[in-house]
């Protein structure tokens, strides 16, 4: 084994920062074993220098990330401050300066991952992110490495865990979403600002990284459909089980039928309890890949949390460690497809929409007309009457998204239909 250490910044040590200090420490010797060499925090750049901190030593603290990434002895910078910069400058000033890097940083990986890859090429670096992705779940590794021999087709998950509490909530305990959000709030499953969890701004963001991925193309936040949860209703919950479904927050990336494009989305969606999706409870994240030679595959774990997501980063350091012993780096971008990603009306799926109408003769037939004029088909139709009023369930087959928002948009304007309750997709059929 080398006896010269491999130095380590890390940059932050607030939740998932602080794991990965103490990691570091009790699993020294582990760590150096499966490495090949020990590992020695080098630095830790904070923002309030004062606060106790657990472990690491004071002299190792610094308010000044720049100089600790420029100061040229540095294999690895570990980046879990967040955000867009200063991560993004310090990632690749640590490039520049001859250090690979550890990041968990979702929202800077989905807003400019091209360039980051472009950097670390550039200067022969490694630039791994395993963190930054449903936390301690194995996923970039299986899809950028286990899956490099297979042509993944659809990925299909529950990527952040503060909206599947709040849904799981709803469902199981029959609760609307503002009681189930403050649940979550109280029991520190979701942030005060919730906004980023609850309108999908983050399960997005990885969705943007996942389609690039496992379709080796780039896919950026901004090509991402997305729609938060904040109107899923208890009455959604009621029709989903009579429909023998459930109601997810599901990010999807998939390829379309004839291969020439990508999609990726993010919104919730009906989907079967049968489905393996449907049993992830609480703040569990679970992912579903669906390859051509390997077939149906299932990731599940903690999607969050310090410890979880530290786990994430530290197998990412032990990997970087091994190829610069190696004088080697691992895989780098893979975005030779160069699939175009389309446009959410171009989407095919299944559609649940719950229509308030008058309780009167030929509504039913006006309604199936309108689907009909719009190439939309529907499966079933459930209709319900209350004192002059009826609801209206109509659940479709597949088609297109764009088909379906003019269906949506015609029936607004029968003087009949009183209004469009919740129309929901359908999806892991
Ligand atoms: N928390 C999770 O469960 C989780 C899961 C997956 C991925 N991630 C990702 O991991 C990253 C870190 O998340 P976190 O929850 O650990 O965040 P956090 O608790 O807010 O910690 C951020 C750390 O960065 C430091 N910091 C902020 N601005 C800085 C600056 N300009 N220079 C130097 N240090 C600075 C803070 O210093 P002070 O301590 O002095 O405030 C703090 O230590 C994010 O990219 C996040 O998306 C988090």
């Amino acid at each position: 084994m080398r006896t010269r250490p491999l130095k380590v910044a890390l940059l932050g040590c607030g939740v998932v920062g602080s794991e990965v200090a103490r990691i570091m420490t009790t699993h020294a010797d582990d760590l150096a074993a499966r490495i090949g060499a020990p590992v020695e925090l080098a630095g830790v750049a904070v923002r309030r220098p004062s606060k106790v901190r657990a472990g690491i030593p004071q002299e190792l603290i610094t308010t000044d990330a720049t100089a600790l990434v420029k100061r040229g002895d540095i294999d690895v910078v570990v980046e879990v401050i967040g955000g867009i910069e200063p991560a993004r400058t310090l990632i690749t000033t640590a490039f520049e300066h001859g250090a690979s890097v550890v990041s968990a940083n979702k929202a800077l990986l989905a807003e400019d991952g091209q360039n980051l890859y472009a950097a670390a090429e550039q200067h022969g670096q490694d630039l791994y992110y395993e963190a930054a992705v449903a936390g301690a779940i194995p996923l970039i590794r299986p899809l950028r490495e286990s899956l490099a021999g297979d042509k993944v087709n659809r990925v299909l998950g529950i990527v952040n865990g503060t909206t599947n509490f709040i849904l799981d909530k709803m469902d199981t305990s029959g609760a609307g979403y503002s009681e189930a959000l403050d649940e979550a709030t109280a029991l520190g499953y979701a942030e005060a600002d919730p906004t980023a969890d609850v309108e999908g701004f983050d399960a997005a963001a990885k969705a943007a990284i996942l389609a690039g991925i496992a379709f080796h193309t780039r896919v950026r936040l901004d090509d991402v459909y997305r729609e938060g949860m904040t109107e899923v209703t208890a009455a959604d919950f009621a029709s989903a089980k009579r429909m023998g479904c459930t109601i997810k927050l599901l990010a999807i990336c998939e390829r379309a039928a004839d291969g020439g494009s990508v999609t990726a989305r993010v919104h919730p969606a009906m989907i079967p309890l049968s489905h393996p999706l449907a049993s992830v409870r609480g703040a569990y994240n679970a992912v579903f890949v669906e390859a051509d030679a390997a077939g149906q595959l299932m990731f599940y774990g903690p999607g969050a949390g310090g410890s979880p997501t530290a786990s994430a980063v530290l197998g990412d350091l032990v990997a970087v460690c091994r190829n610069r012993l190696n004088d080697a780096t691992g895989p780098g971008e893979s975005a030779y497809t160069q699939l175009p990603v389309s446009p959410m009306g171009d989407v095919v799926t299944r559609y649940h929409i719950s229509l308030d109408v008058a309780d009167k003769p030929g509504v039913l037939a006006q309604v199936a007309t309108v689907f009909a004029e719009h190439g939309v088909s529907i499966d079933t139709v459930r209709q319900q009457g209350k004192d002059g009023e009826a609801s209206l369930v109509v659940v479709t087959h597949r088609a297109p998204d764009a088909a379906l928002s003019g269906t949506v948009e015609a029936l607004r304007k029968l003087d009949t239909v009183r209004g469009v309750a919740s129309i929901m997709r359908v999806e892991g059929e």
